[in-house]
């Protein structure tokens, strides 16, 4: 059973109508080389087919049991002018596409071409001897030759259909035409077996289903001149036949030379399937209704949302692949989903990377700084510190506990909490300290880690140090990776999709000690505990022994000791998650390379700041804040992102200062002047895009319009 199509060459005619039509049916995946499209429910992916260690990556990851390979270079004149890339193409490609599946059981379908025949005599047949009049056809045959050396099944063909994107085939050109009442002409000495693309479709599917191998024509059942074709065309769809006029393919200037009797006989194709090959009127009829059915529009709509999609930069996102999807169907497909295996062997993984004991995932960054925050007992009375340039969930988990949340300025180089300004701050009622590795740069933990200890000295309680890393899985510091908790008690990860991996919604907290670790569980997961070592009430917990039994647990007790929530993460989640910390060193240095260019490019900018990067570690940027002069720029930060916006390029504020919030100030009667350098920052700041599915090709537009802001204000 096919469940599973790669189609190269889908932005182009035959590849995107296989795309539309097989789409139903089958699994696919569609790929592109320089149009990016969209058809709607398959997706599509960029491909250089001479990346050779691309295709052989993308294959293994997709692994279809199918490949149509329609992608070539196809127009013969252009082909006669380049034989280097047509042979590049065409050829290379080919073989690039079946080093791929070598050793794999998968079906290669060659798109081949009626002008692998020199059109002499007509009728051809499989057998005939194979030369070709133009470079096209050459390739063609060239590329049949190295697939032939798998599983695969070669059509020599000759279709019209309908182009996803503006550029017409002869089929639609002739409508367009007739359409607008102009007169064309048409060769009445040229002469094939054109087939409708969704036909195509029909017999390819009929094909790979019976396993189908080897070297066929496939065609219509008969054959017209294209003079003919074409009244064909206008007798069907009601225009005027007399618009077209007869010429020969003599009088055109062609520089490639055509074949002019390209009719295939395709008898053998029609025996392979027991199936009546439909005529040339057949086909034209079906072009006639899909038309009246408004397909045309559908399929062009799409490349259109196509288009607008792949200009839009935004500030973040995801990158997801193949084995993503494959791990999370793994899991879907089995018997648990929520509370499964998958859980454990993440948080596992998760706790090796960062170089921590215990990982226990939730399922967001805020339910993690929650329990984080219960675990260390934060409660009515207690006051914890944080910085005012976060996300608002690093302070709203110390009121979820009763807690009151209490601001120290930040650093003006790197953006992060000052311990000296903890210092400022800290006092008896003092229970814990969060800071916010703020872009994915550490906090000064070994100052803060001083403090806290000597502090608990002076106080004679436990301070604890909880880092926010949210932004900061990946980074290094001082020889440790963030997240070892070499400096804390608790750090706090999210998986949001903008995040350097994502689970969807998703978080977790690693800690190296005993007793938090199982706090941490309890509360993700209501409080209740089923370990007979922890309850409080054995005699109601287990069977009393008899003679012939000994004492056991009953099977339905469990005890709730603490107020706990359902902050669980998912089987599913987790299995994105694993798989995505899988990649996270590839992230990390595409991220790096991002960071590299938009240095290079802003640094000997005037009036920007980049994000200085302290000695302290490698880190893995999740933000890429720029501080912008806007008054010697003569611009607004509002004027800046509407102007990036305008060329599709979005752009974020990283953060309003959390005690200028409403709420704060209702509560806690922050304001305003409270914390100047933190409010000097914010003044200033703008996040650019940073996610690691930009190519240099993004970058360099994020750099060019930023620029162009730059220099048109004059700094
Ligand atoms: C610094 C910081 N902490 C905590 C969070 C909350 O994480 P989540 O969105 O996973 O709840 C975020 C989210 O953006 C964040 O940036």
């Amino acid at each position: 059973m096919i469940n599973k199509v790669l189609i190269t060459g889908i932005s182009g005619l035959l590849g995107n109508n296989l795309a539309f039509r097989l789409k139903n049916k089958y699994n696919v995946l569609g790929l592109f080389n320089t149009h990016p499209v969209i058809i709607k429910g398959i997706r599509t992916a960029k491909l250089n087919l001479l990346d050779t260690p691309s295709v052989i990556q993308v294959i293994s990851e997709f692994d279809p049991s199918i490949i149509i390979h329609c992608a070539s270079l196809a127009n013969v004149d252009e082909c006669e002018k380049a034989p280097e890339l047509t042979y590049k193409i065409n050829v290379q490609g080919t073989k690039n596409i079946v080093e791929g599946i070598r050793n794999k059981d998968v079906l290669l379908v060659y798109i081949s071409s009626d002008s692998v025949y020199n059109g002499i005599k007509g009728g051809h047949v499989e057998t005939d001897t194979i030369d070709p009049l133009n470079m096209y056809g050459r390739s063609k045959f060239q590329g049949e030759e190295e697939t032939l050396k798998i599983k695969s099944l070669i059509l020599r063909t000759n279709f019209f259909g309908w182009n996803i994107r503006e550029k017409k085939g002869l089929a639609e050109w002739i409508l367009a035409e007739l359409e607008a009442g102009r007169q064309i002409r048409g060769f009445d000495d040229a002469f094939f077996s054109s087939m409708y693309t969704f036909e195509l479709a029909r017999i390819i599917a009929m094909a790979a289903q019976q396993q189908l191998t080897g070297v066929f024509n496939c065609g219509s059942s008969d054959s017209c001149s294209k003079y003919e074709f074409a009244r064909k065309i206008a007798e069907r769809f009601g225009f005027q036949k007399d618009l077209i006029q007869a010429t020969s393919v003599d009088d055109f200037p062609f520089i490639a030379k055509r074949g002019k009797n390209l009719t295939l006989n395709v008898q053998k194709l029609q025996a392979a399937l027991s199936y009546k090959l439909p005529t040339i009127d057949q086909s034209i009829d079906e072009f006639y209704k899909d038309y009246r059915c408004g397909l045309p529009e559908e399929i062009k709509q799409d490349a259109v949302e196509g288009r607008k999609a792949s200009l839009f930069i935004p500030y973040g996102r995801q990158k997801i692949d193949e084995n993503d999807i494959q791990a999370v169907t793994d899991v879907l497909h089995s018997d648990r989903i929520t509370q499964g295996p998958v859980i454990e062997k993440f948080e596992s993984e998760l706790a090796k990377y960062c170089q921590a004991k215990y990982a226990v995932t939730v399922n967001s960054g805020t339910s993690a700084l929650h329990i984080a925050c219960l675990a260390a007992g934060v409660g009515p009375g207690d006051e914890v510190i944080t910085t005012p340039i976060s996300f608002v969930a690093s302070a709203n988990c110390v009121i979820y506990c009763g807690g009151r949340p209490v601001f120290a300025d930040i650093d003006p180089k790197t953006y992060n909490i000052d311990p000296d300004e903890i210092r400022n701050k800290i006092t008896k009622k003092t229970k814990a300290i969060v800071p916010v590795h703020l872009a994915g740069q550490s906090c000064n933990m070994e100052a803060i880690h001083r403090l806290s200890k000597e502090k608990e000295n002076g106080f004679h309680h436990k301070i604890y140090v909880i880092e926010d890393a949210s932004h900061a899985l990946g980074s290094d510091y001082k020889s440790t990776k963030v997240g070892s908790c070499a400096f804390s008690d608790m750090a706090v990860l999210s998986f949001h999709p903008v995040k350097h991996i994502t689970t969807g919604e998703g978080g977790a907290v690693l800690t190296n000690d005993d007793h938090l670790y199982r706090r941490l569980q309890l509360f993700r997961s209501h409080g209740i505990t089923h370990n007979p070592a922890e309850f409080r009430y054995p005699d109601r917990a287990f069977e009393p022994p008899t003679t012939s039994v000994p004492s056991s647990t009953n099977p339905w007790y469990y005890e709730q000791c603490e107020l706990g929530f359902n902050y669980r993460l998912t089987d599913i989640q987790s299995a994105l998650g694993l798989s995505q910390l899988k990649k996270l060193p590839g992230v990390i240095k595409r991220r790096r390379e991002i960071v590299e260019m938009y240095h290079r490019a802003f640094r000997p900018i005037a009036g920007l700041q980049t994000p200085y990067e302290s000695e302290h570690g490698q880190i893995n940027f999740h933000l890429y804040i720029l501080l912008f002069d806007f008054e010697r720029l003569g611009l607004t930060r509002a004027l800046l992102m509407a102007e990036l916006k305008k060329e599709n390029i979005q752009t974020q504020v990283h953060y309003i200062p959390v005690h200028t919030q409403p709420y704060y100030q209702d509560h806690f009667g922050t304001t305003w002047g409270d914390f100047p350098l933190a409010e000097s920052y914010y003044r200033k700041c703008l996040s650019i895009p940073l996610y690691p599915a930009m190519t240099d090709q993004d970058v360099n537009r994020v750099i060019q319009a930023i620029q162009k802001a730059c220099d048109s204000s004059g700094c």
